[in-house]
């Protein structure tokens, strides 16, 4: 259990800039989420807080102690990797005592661990078999077993379930959710996928181009968005935009459309926004206020999505309960919820939130 400070943090690759004075704080058992687009710097955040990277400029606190200058293996952390990186001509039983051998761990210490780690996480059949000979689900529940029984201060996991399948990424996911609870340890997760970050995390971290855009818990980041760039990233289908201008108590909408705004924004006359709705925050209705192009309904049974266009050709998703009575190549008007309405300046991207 540990609590990590980041203090104004970054890196540069020689001339590259990669993170951007990044200050974050996570509370002893956090579990926290970074996720981001591609290339945005979730990996190299990691690795600095492990210790495989140096730290260009700022401070990475573990308890409130720097460890810019403690090499990794004395940091008290362990990672997880997507490509597990486990040796292959160990058995899994030496896989997971390696570390602890090299820390000069009596043998009998080593051996409780290992007996404790195995049992927890189901793996006592598979001990003495080479990693070649496992699937990708055990050979990532034994890279898990070795982060485990080194009892580190700070779990980090970089993508650990994206090698393998649907159904697998399900089961893992709630496993180490499992762990998280039966261990309280801090764990700090990188994920693309959506659905992971939103169950597992304590707080999630949303990273752009090595800056951090918003840090709170998932659903303060679903539901109160402080950016266009967080608003359309958290959340699935992505939020629907539509470019616009405010007049009066309304905005209106490039589009055609005229959205009455509900209170809470603060606004200028004549201002360029961008009005953001989800999908499922929006009623069909004959007298809808906005005209939607369908170019595709997808009925699945309980529930429907229309994929469409407004007339000034912006695309806008719809989803809704049930069966909805909407054919591929009509029009179909809706009606966003009020109390769901998002607005975001259109050049700063901020949200108009007051
Ligand atoms: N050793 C390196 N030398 C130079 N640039 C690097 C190096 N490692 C990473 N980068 C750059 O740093 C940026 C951040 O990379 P990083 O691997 O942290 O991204 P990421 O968010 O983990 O992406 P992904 O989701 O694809 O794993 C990228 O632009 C990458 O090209
Ligand atoms: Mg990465």
């Amino acid at each position: 259990m540990a609590d990590l400070t980041l203090n104004n943090v970054h890196k540069s690759y020689g001339a590259t800039d990669v993170i951007f004075g990044i200050d974050m704080a996570i509370q002893s058992g956090e579990f926290c989420v970074f996720v981001g687009p591609s290339g945005c710097g979730k990996s190299t955040l990691l690795r600095m807080i492990a210790g495989l990277e140096d730290v260009t400029a700022g401070e990475v606190q573990i308890d409130g102690q720097t460890v810019n200058h403690i090499p990794a293996a004395q940091r008290g952390l362990a990672m997880v990797f997507q490509s597990y990186a486990l040796y292959p001509h160990m058995s899994v039983r030496q896989n997971m005592a390696f570390g602890l051998e090299n820390l000069k761990m009596p043998r009998a210490e080593i051996k409780s661990r290992i007996e404790d780690a195995a049992r927890m996480l189901q793996i006592d059949e598979l001990m003495e078999r080479r990693p070649a000979a496992l699937s990708g689900g055990q050979r990532q529940r034994i890279a898990i077993g070795r982060a485990v029984v080194r009892e580190p201060k700070i779990f980090l996991f970089d993508e650990p379930l994206s090698n393998l399948d649907a159904e697998l990424r399900v089961a893992m996911r709630a496993e180490i959710s499992d762990l998280h609870s039966r261990l309280g340890n801090t764990m700090i997760y990188v994920t693309h996928d959506q659905v992971e970050a939103m169950t597992m995390a304590d707080k999630i971290a949303v990273l752009r181009k090595g800056v951090v855009e918003q840090f709170g818990r998932p659903l303060d980041l679903f539901n109160r968005p402080d950016n266009r760039f967080v608003a359309g990233f958290i959340g699935s289908p992505a939020m629907n935009f539509a470019k616009g201008v405010v007049k009066s108590n309304a905005v209106a909408l490039d589009a055609g459309a005229v959205v009455p705004l509900p209170e809470g924004f603060t606004t200028q006359e004549g201002q360029q926004v961008e009005l953001g709705i989800r999908a499922s925050h929006m009623d069909v209705a004959a007298d809808g206020l906005i005209d939607v192009q369908a170019n595709m309904v997808e009925q699945l049974g309980s529930e429907s999505y229309v994929y469409g266009k407004l007339t000034d050709g912006t695309s806008f998703t719809l989803h809704q309960p049930g069966q909805v009575d909407v054919q591929s190549g009509t029009k179909v008007r809706v009606t966003p919820r009020p109390d769901m309405i998002h607005l975001f300046d259109a050049s700063s991207g901020l949200s108009l939130r007051s």
